[in-house]
């Protein structure tokens, strides 16, 4: 197994050398913008790792690694409207800088293109997994969209729902190098299984880092989430263990449409911080990285090849950014 920066150098020399027409700039501008950001490239290096660790030729999963790259960058597009964001990777989203519009036809064209290429591997088994992912994953975000305008989701359904959004990404990201690899079914839907609760853990660490990040390092605005009633596990938490005063002011910032982030998002923050629901949130982290751990250990492959996957999910589980 190669390290991290290995497969990320392949990764990102594919996707700078990705070919866009011209014309119409304002079609394939955002995208090339977009896709030259950066980003953690987390979920094609994974396909890299998965190919390489189950004896495949890395070489093969480089079109499902930029596909895969590809649909992530077009539902970000996407999830910056629906969220009203205004800064990704510590620049102006592409609705924000161009419009949404813009951020609505520039996305369905990164969709199409990351399914040319996922097309290209021409392997049926590789293609119905990236299309039954991507539908998950619209679920997921229509039920994070959903769960705004209620009160009184439940933390399973918020696994549930960020199962569908995010981590189905990460299990499909590895099980389609291993499918690459020729690998058989059992090793390939143990990555799977790896992948998912690896992503589980990565959409709670977001969550944390919407509140508590560094925007300088997280590149994100921090507070959206709280501004967009979003139900994440802290917003959960804190609705169950609130009483008294804090039950009732933490009511009043979810009922007024009005609020200024400059007031709403420090008072919630302050009441997360009194009824402790970040630590319950660090033990979920550490409770679905456990459980990533768990089937990577169980995969035949070397032990090279094991410890590079699990101080891979220790350091996202842990990330700052
Ligand atoms: C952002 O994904 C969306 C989530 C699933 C939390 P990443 O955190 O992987 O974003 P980039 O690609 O590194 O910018
Ligand atoms: C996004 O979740 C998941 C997808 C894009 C499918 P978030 O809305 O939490 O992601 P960020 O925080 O905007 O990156
Ligand atoms: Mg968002
Ligand atoms: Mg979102
Ligand atoms: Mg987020």
């Amino acid at each position: 197994m190669k390290q991290f920066q290995k497969y990320l150098d392949t990764v990102n020399q594919a996707i700078a050398a990705i070919p866009y027409p011209e014309k119409p700039s304002q079609l394939y501008e955002p995208i090339a913008y977009h896709m030259a950001l950066g980003g953690k490239r987390v979920r094609p290096v994974l396909t890299l790792m998965a190919c390489d660790a189950m004896g495949g030729d890395p070489e093969v999963a480089i079109d499902a690694a930029v596909g895969l790259e590809m649909f992530h960058n077009f539902t970000l597009l996407h999830d910056d409207v629906m969220d009203n964001a205004d800064v990704r990777r510590g620049k102006p989203t592409v609705h924000r800088r161009w419009n949404a519009n813009t951020a609505i036809l520039s996305g369905d064209t990164m969709l199409t293109i990351a399914t040319q290429y996922a097309a290209r591997t021409a392997n049926w088994q590789v293609v119905e997994l990236f299309n039954k992912t991507a539908i998950e994953i619209y679920e997921g975000q229509q039920w994070d969209m959903d769960f705004e305008d209620r009160n009184d989701v439940t933390v399973d359904e918020y696994i549930n729902m960020i199962r569908l959004k995010t981590s189905v990404l990460l299990g499909c990201a590895l099980k389609t190098g291993a499918l690459l690899a020729d690998a058989d079914g059992e090793q390939a839907d143990l990555l799977y299984e790896a992948g998912v609760n690896m992503g589980l853990a990565f959409q709670l660490r977001d969550d944390v880092l919407d509140v508590w990040g560094d925007p300088a390092t997280f590149g994100k605005e921090i507070g959206g989430d709280i501004m967009n009633n979003k139900k994440t596990f802290l917003l959960i938490n804190a609705m169950l263990l609130a009483k008294g005063d804090d039950a009732d002011e933490l009511r009043h910032w979810l009922n007024d449409p009005c609020a200024a982030r400059e007031e709403k998002v420090p008072a919630v923050t302050a009441l997360y911080e009194r009824l402790g629901v970040r630590q319950l949130a660090e033990d979920a982290i550490a409770h679905y990285n456990d459980r990533a751990i768990t089937p990577f250990n169980q995969v035949k492959m070397s032990d090279d090849d094991k410890a590079a996957f699990i101080a891979l999910a220790n350091k996202l589980a842990g990330r700052k950014y």
